[in-house]
């Protein structure tokens, strides 16, 4: 591959891997993943195939939330490196044809970088970086019910932190420690996009936007008003999708050069529509080149009540929404696909069937199924492997600041801790945080010394080493699926069909571009499922481009069985 011919839209044909640098590889033995640790795996990474690295935050950072509260936009933190370390992974990332996708984490910063350390001087030029409010009117400063409005912020508590030096509140949707930047004063925004600059220069090939939706806030902060039931959580209250996001996306992109350089862009936008995603994505825009929904990964909770109150999800509801967003941007736009990140819970055990019977088939299944949408897929480390969630049973090895606030909270509440413990299982961000699993050795090969997080036990059967040597693995899966995308244009631009939608086992679609017409069929139920000929175009004569079984009966789908038939064309 040659890096320096792109073309503007490459990304549409890449496959996207992201690295979470706490929990990849660990190279100096203190337990905590780090740079040369990534550099040292590359070679994984070549061998899966993908296109591009999107490596989560390594700069310098308190660490409140592993980095995503950022103290030196310009620096790496000691516990992952130095800059020459990032120098050394691009340089190892290009060489084997691979871009670097840097996080940008720029609604918030840490409350220890020098902008907010200045800003809390009432009379520092930098005051107004961030975003300070007086009390509620008629209300004492620092008082119960006297913070400017009622939002929540993600973490649990109000948003509004009040400082007693001036006798405001600054306000954070995220942590304490995570201020949100004033995005409508004009020198925040050249100096973001200055720092941009500067990682351009360096050799990065894009960025992935933390929470990017949020940077743009109403003129007036005003209480919002939740339907019954509902926290004003900041994807949902008045704060989100503000009236400038257009502008200031279209400004950075300008500013920093971000389409005119063929950079990859993707907005993280939690709480956007199909909508608004088509025009963040319009290419006539010039904005972003994708965005991260949210809308799949909520299916599974009850609405309104947030992302801890469990609901089961049917297959049909989750058909139909990647459904609605493949149409909403079949025309304009383009879209991201994904499972997995480092803030979701392991796929096979949330879309799958995570039982040893059913682990491997259900993890490729689920892998070819997103796969074959149109639209850029993502794969998070570890999901090539098909490893699990932590299958934690108590508090005590939770770390992560959002899982932590919410067992606070809800005990607090009377919550019976049953429930909540079930609610951590089931969905904290440690589920994907758990250490990378190499080998079988004793810390599955992610460091010498004691991990940050503990090990998944089932590394003793869900490890790289296994899977590669094994043909049959998810990883080798995964490989195809990536190289299917490389050497076939239809998986890449055809238009997509879904077919039965209210078939509570079966995914099929078809992909067609030109003459050339793919038709992807899966079980994705734990039981056997037959596919009625009737109800799918002719499959006589098709070839399987690839499958997650052998040969077997074509109308009677073992569990987790999944076929890819290209039906005409070449
Ligand atoms: C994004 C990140 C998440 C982080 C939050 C605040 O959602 O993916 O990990 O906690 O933003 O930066």
């Amino acid at each position: 591959m040659h890096l320096d011919i792109r073309s503007p839209d490459w990304w549409k044909s890449a496959v996207v891997y992201q690295v979470y640098p706490r929990s990849f590889a660990d190279s100096d033995g203190d337990g905590v993943g780090d740079i040369p640790g990534i550099t040292s795996r590359l070679d994984h990474l070549a061998q899966l195939g993908v296109d591009v690295l999107w490596l989560s935050p390594v700069y310098a950072s308190p660490m409140d939330d592993n980095g995503y509260d950022i103290s030196d936009y310009q620096d790496i933190d000691p516990l992952f490196g130095s800059l020459a370390d990032l120098d050394a992974l691009v340089a190892g990332l290009h060489e084997r044809g691979i871009r670097l996708v840097m996080d940008l984490v720029v609604n918030h910063t840490s409350d220890e970088h020098p902008w907010f350390v200045e800003s809390r001087d009432p009379q520092s030029p930098r005051r107004d970086w961030y975003w300070w409010r007086p009390a509620r009117d008629g209300h004492q400063p620092g008082t119960a019910g006297a913070e400017p409005t009622n939002w929540e912020s993600a973490f649990s508590g109000s948003a509004w932190e009040y400082d007693e030096r001036s006798g405001e509140y600054y306000l954070h949707l995220f942590s304490r420690k995570q201020p949100d930047l004033n995005w409508e004063n004009p020198v925040v925004r050249d100096a973001v996009h200055t720092m941009m600059r500067w990682w351009v220069d360096r050799g990065v090939d894009g960025f992935r936007m933390d929470v990017i939706n949020l940077i743009s806030k109403p003129a007036r902060l005003v209480d919002g008003v939740p339907p019954p039931g509902r926290r004003l959580t900041p994807a949902f209250h008045p704060v989100a999708n503000g009236p400038r996001l257009h502008e200031f996306l279209r400004e950075m992109n300008e500013r920093v050069g971000l389409s005119e350089r063929h950079l990859l862009t993707v907005g993280e936008m939690p709480g956007s529509s199909v909508a608004l995603a088509r025009d963040v994505t319009d290419p006539a825009r010039r904005e972003l080149d994708m965005v991260f929904t949210f809308e799949h990964v909520q299916l599974d909770e009850e609405p309104g009540l947030g992302k801890w109150a469990l609901r089961p999800l049917a297959l049909p509801v989750l058909k139909a929404n990647l459904d609605l967003w493949q149409r909403g941007l079949e025309e304009t736009g383009w879209n991201s696909l994904y499972w997995d990140n480092h803030d979701q819970p392991r796929a096979v055990s949330r879309f799958g069937d995570d039982s040893p019977a059913h682990r491997v088939a259900s993890a490729k299944t689920l892998a070819t199924v997103l796969h074959l949408h149109k639209g850029t897929p993502y794969v998070y480390q570890g999901e090539e492997l098909g490893m699990t969630n932590a299958d934690f049973t108590d508090i005590g090895p939770y770390r992560d600041i959002e899982s932590l606030g919410f067992h606070g909270d809800a005990t607090s509440l009377g919550t019976a801790p049953d429930t909540v413990l079930a609610a951590l299982a089931a969905k904290s961000r440690d589920n994907a945080r758990t250490p990378m699993q190499w080998d079988d050795s004793e810390h599955a090969g992610f460091t010498a010394g004691e991990p940050w997080l503990p090990v998944n036990p089932n590394k003793d059967v869900i490890n790289a080493a296994a899977a590669v040597a094994d043909p049959d693995s998810v990883f080798h899966h995964y490989r195809r699926l990536i190289r299917l995308r490389r050497d076939e244009p239809v998986v890449v631009h055809g238009r997509f069909e879904l077919l039965l939608p209210e078939h509570d086992q079966l995914w099929a679609f078809t992909r067609t571009h030109g003459d050339d017409v793919l038709l992807v069929l899966a079980n994705c139920s734990s039981l056997p499922a037959y596919v009625d000929p009737v109800d799918v175009p002719d499959r006589g004569g098709a070839k399987i481009l690839i499958s997650t079984h052998v040969e077997g009966d074509p109308d009677r789908l073992r569990p987790w069985e999944s076929k890819v038939y290209r039906l005409t064309g070449a």
